[in-house]
């Protein structure tokens, strides 16, 4: 039986060694872990909700918020996750835009892994972010989707897999992506343009961190899995079909080029509420 936490979702991704060190970097530069009170902000399946867990110093009156719109992610999430008696884990089905609203009590840091590129207004959301922490509160953020996340050496990759996936797409399912169902192309901020917003809203950074990481095979091939990355490149595609050209185009590319990785940049930041 396919379980939440399987079908087009990001948990197999979310769950590979080297995102799980991407992200283990942020908590790290964050210094998350001796907060009692954290919000998960997009959580999604519970991938950085789990690295929070076990970095906990102490159970007692400590508070998770895994805060997510879709509920088959937070599904998945509590799934993945399981029963926890120590700790009090919420699953918050809202979207992030209503933070204010969705979580009740101030707390002492913000984590939002992979996901602000989602949001189209991010003053917004970084006046609500900074509301719902204490004084001193932490906000760490990371991403792969900015203007520079693609390195030069990533570029010819890039266009051939796309390229084939499209060809295969074409010729053995018969179907082209639709224009006009394009999802409305998310603005990409550069590394700068996130540091300012953050300052803007009232944040001291802390930490600023460019880092290319090498993306093994599997990395892309599971991210060929997820619905948002499908309709992303593939929009009006049926997620089957486009998982099975993205995949099928990835393994041809990759044997051609003889990869063994191809690297991306993410951007971590941590910064205080001053
Ligand atoms: C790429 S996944 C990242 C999940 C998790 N943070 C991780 O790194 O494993 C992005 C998640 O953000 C959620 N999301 C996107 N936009 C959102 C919004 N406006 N409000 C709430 N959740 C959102 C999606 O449902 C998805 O679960």
């Amino acid at each position: 039986m396919v379980t939440a936490s399987e079908e087009y979702s990001f948990t197999s991704f979310s769950n590979l060694t080297f995102y799980t060190k991407v992200n283990e970097r942020l908590l790290d530069l964050a210094e998350v872990g001796k907060q009692r009170k954290i919000v998960d902000l997009g959580c999604g399946t519970g991938g950085i909700t789990k690295l929070i867990l076990e970095r906990l110093q102490s159970a007692k009156n400590t508070a998770i918020y895994a805060v997510d719109h879709s509920t088959t992610a937070l599904k998945a999430a509590a799934e993945e996750i399981g029963d926890r008696k120590d700790v009090a884990i919420n699953y918050v089905h809202s979207e992030v835009q209503n933070l204010t609203g969705s979580v009740k009590e101030k707390v002492d840091a913000i984590v939002y892994c992979n996901s602000i590129h989602y949001v189209p207004d991010k003053k917004e959301l970084l006046g609500q972010i900074k509301n719902k922490l204490q004084p001193n509160g932490i906000f760490a953020f990371n991403t792969s989707f900015f203007e520079g996340s693609h390195p030069e050496d990533s570029l010819l990759f890039f266009r051939k897999w796309m390229m084939r996936s499209l060809r295969i797409l074409k010729r053995e399912h018969g179907m082209v992506p639709e224009k006009t169902a394009k999802v409305q192309s998310r603005v990409q901020l550069n590394a700068d343009d996130y540091i300012n917003l953050v300052e803007d809203a009232g944040f001291k950074v802390l930490v600023n961190d460019l880092n290319r990481v090498d993306v093994p095979h599997e990395g892309w091939h599971h991210i060929s899995g997820f619905s948002d990355w499908i309709e992303g490149v593939m929009p009006g595609v049926p997620l089957d079909v486009g998982r099975r050209a993205l995949q099928k185009g990835l393994a041809q590319t990759w044997d051609e080029m003889n990869l063994k990785t191809v690297p991306r940049v993410w951007l971590s930041v941590s910064a205080a509420k001053v």
